[in-house]
Parts: structure tokens; sequence; C-alpha cells
């Protein structure tokens, strides 16, 4: 068998680890050979491929951040005017099945590849944790171990200089990073997308602190964020030309309005694509791992139309479908829990 790969959509720290699983587990148990096309859908549009072979090189890339095919996005009309060109490509190739590792954009271009009479295995891949079909997605716990990290280090600054210091963490339309992040990281407040913010919660919650002698606060913010109704001015941006909502910088919203309300010292930090980049946990290296060898058993086995998912222990095959049914967002109950450690 031969077996294409490639990574799609906004990189995530483990991608490596999954294209090493494929390659090795193609080779070592199939004695197949795999191609990966390069940045994303384009590069299997545009018919740039390299081989991949099991050797030194993808075993080393292990622990490397990133993706060595390089990643992109790619408009859907666009992709789907493509069809043909794809299907050359790929019989070109001598392809028989695809494995496409991406979040929920690029999973829906797998169904629809897949609907299309390509057979594709899909692998769930962003660092925001928000693919319901799984319990976990590889590259979710480095960017929570880089952001709580970082909240660990800003605790001792803000406390010598009775700061409040506001730390803005990714989080699109759902908050698990910013959820663990500030459980891990003892923030005295976080907000997330799924649940509307009321300034003045997070202000009277500061203004305890200081009032008890505590005189400084850690607030992390989702990026995706929004205040209640009414409550204060911002909101989000305007969707951009793939649909994705853009931001206008809710952390520094946020901390102005405190400054404004409470009049103290506030400063924001952004941790921004440092969630995203650099070597993989020892958690996302193994999921991530368990992913590749899986999806390359589900493609010799003809599993297509499926996507590899973590339920509890074992890692699953479930309908493609189901992938991208719907966004995993973070209950009320896992907020409630977080917001007893708040103030
Ligand atoms: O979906 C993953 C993610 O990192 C989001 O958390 C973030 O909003 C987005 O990608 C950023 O995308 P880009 O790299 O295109 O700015």
């Amino acid at each position: 068998m031969r077996l294409a790969t490639l990574t799609s959509g906004g990189d995530c720290p483990g991608l490596n680890a999954v294209i090493r699983g494929i390659v090795r587990t193609a080779s070592a148990e199939y004695g197949s050979t795999v191609v990966g096309y390069q940045d994303g859908w384009v590069g299997l549009m545009e018919d740039r491929r390299v081989d991949l072979y099991d050797d030194a090189f993808i075993d080393s890339i292990l622990l490397r951040g990133g993706t060595i095919l390089g990643t992109g996005r790619l408009h859907p009309d666009k992709f789907k005017a493509g069809l043909d060109t794809i299907k050359e490509n790929l019989a070109d190739a001598e392809v028989d099945a695809l494995i496409a590792i991406g979040g929920e954009g690029t999973l829906k271009g797998a169904k629809w590849l897949s609907d299309n009479g390509i057979p594709v295995v899909g692998v769930p891949k962003t660092i925001d944790n928000d693919v319901a079909a799984t319990d976990y997605t590889f590259g979710f716990d480095t960017a929570v171990s880089v952001a709580t990290d970082a909240i660990d280090r800003l605790h001792t600054t803000a406390e010598s200089h009775n700061r409040i210091l506001i730390v803005e963490v990714m989080g699109r339309h759902v908050g698990w990073i910013a959820l663990h992040a500030g459980m891990a990281g003892g923030a005295h407040y976080t907000v997330i997308p799924e649940e509307p913010f009321d300034i003045a919660d997070i202000c009277k919650a500061m203004e305890r602190r200081f009032q008890m002698g505590e005189k400084y606060g850690i607030v992390v913010v989702a990026e995706g964020a929004i205040p209640k109704e009414g409550t204060m001015d911002g909101g989000l941006g305007e969707e951009d030309e793939f649909g994705h909502i853009t931001f206008n910088g809710m952390g520094q919203i946020v901390a102005d309005e405190i400054k404004k309300r409470l009049g103290y010292d506030v400063r924001t930090t952004v941790l921004g694509h440092i969630q995203r980049g650099g070597t993989p946990t020892a958690y996302d290296r193994v999921l991530a791992t368990r992913y590749g060898v899986h999806a390359a058993r589900a493609a010799h086995n003809n599993n297509f139309d499926t996507c590899v998912a973590l339920h509890g222990e074992n890692i699953e095959l479930v309908p493609l479908e189901s992938a991208i049914a719907q966004l995993k967002t973070v209950p009320e109950h896992r907020y409630t829990t977080a917001k007893a450690m708040f103030g």
C-alpha cells in the first residue's frame, strides 16, 4: 500500500510525532511507503510532495514542534474546485489512501474528499481541544503547560509591584486552555468564551484581594471571551476570508476597564503563538504517536471515512462525520468548579 499524509490548518506541537507514527507503522507493520504533501491542501493541489522514509530523520522528529511538511489554509471554494486535480495528483503518485491531520476545517475537507470517493482517515489536531469526538487533541497539553509556566512567573512580578496582570491565552470558540492553565497556575479569575463575563465581578474579586492584603491579581482571559451584553464596550471583530472571527485584544480591553474602574496598576501579557511553538510535552508525544500508529493501521484495514479518537484509555475509530459535528465546549459544571478558586 502507498499512503499519503498532510498537515493543514494552524500548526500544533505533536504533528511530527503523528507523521513519525504513520511512517514507521506503515513501514514496519505493512512494508508500505508514505508520501507527504507540503503546506496542507495547497501542496496536494499543486502536487508538491516528498517521500517519507522510515529512517534516522523520521525517527528524530518526535521532539520537534511545528510540522516538517509545512501547513497552510485554503478557502473551501478553491479546495472544492480542485477535486479533479487532487484525484489526478493522488493517482499519479499511486496513493491508495490519504491521512489528513488537522482541526475542524481540515477534517471537514477530509470528509468532503471522502464523500467524493477518496479513501481518507482523519487525525484530529488543535491546541484548543475543541473536537467533540475525542477526549483530548494533542498540542493542548503543551499549550496548557506553556501558559501555566507563564502564569507561575507572572505571580512573583505582579506581587512585587502590587499589580493586576492580565494573561490573554488562545481559545477562539472554547476556553479549555484558559480553564486548565488558570486552574493550574492559581489565577484569581478566568474568563472563557462559553460564559460571557461581567467586568464588575472581576473588579469585585480584585478589590477584595487588595482589601485582604494580597495586593496583586492574575486574570486569565481567553482571546474569544466576550462581555455580558450591556456591561462594557468591546467584543469580537469581523470574520476573515476563512470564516474565522478576528479578535480585538480582549486582554487589553479587560485591563483598561479594570484600571478605569479601580485605578490599580494593570498590565497585559498576550501569550499568542508561544503556546503553539516548541517541543511537545511527553503527554502530547505519546498521544500523537498513538494517533499516527492507529491512523496507519486504519488505512491498511480499509477503515476509511473515519477519524482516530481518544476515548478514556483507548484510541478508537469514529466516523469522520462525528469528528466535525460539533465543537467541544467547556461544560458549565467545569467552569463552576474553576470559579470556586477565584478571588
Ligand atoms: O485553532 C488554533 C489556534 O491556535 C487558535 O487558538 C487561535 O485563535 C488560532 O489558531 C490562531 O490562528 P493563526 O495562527 O492563523 O493566527
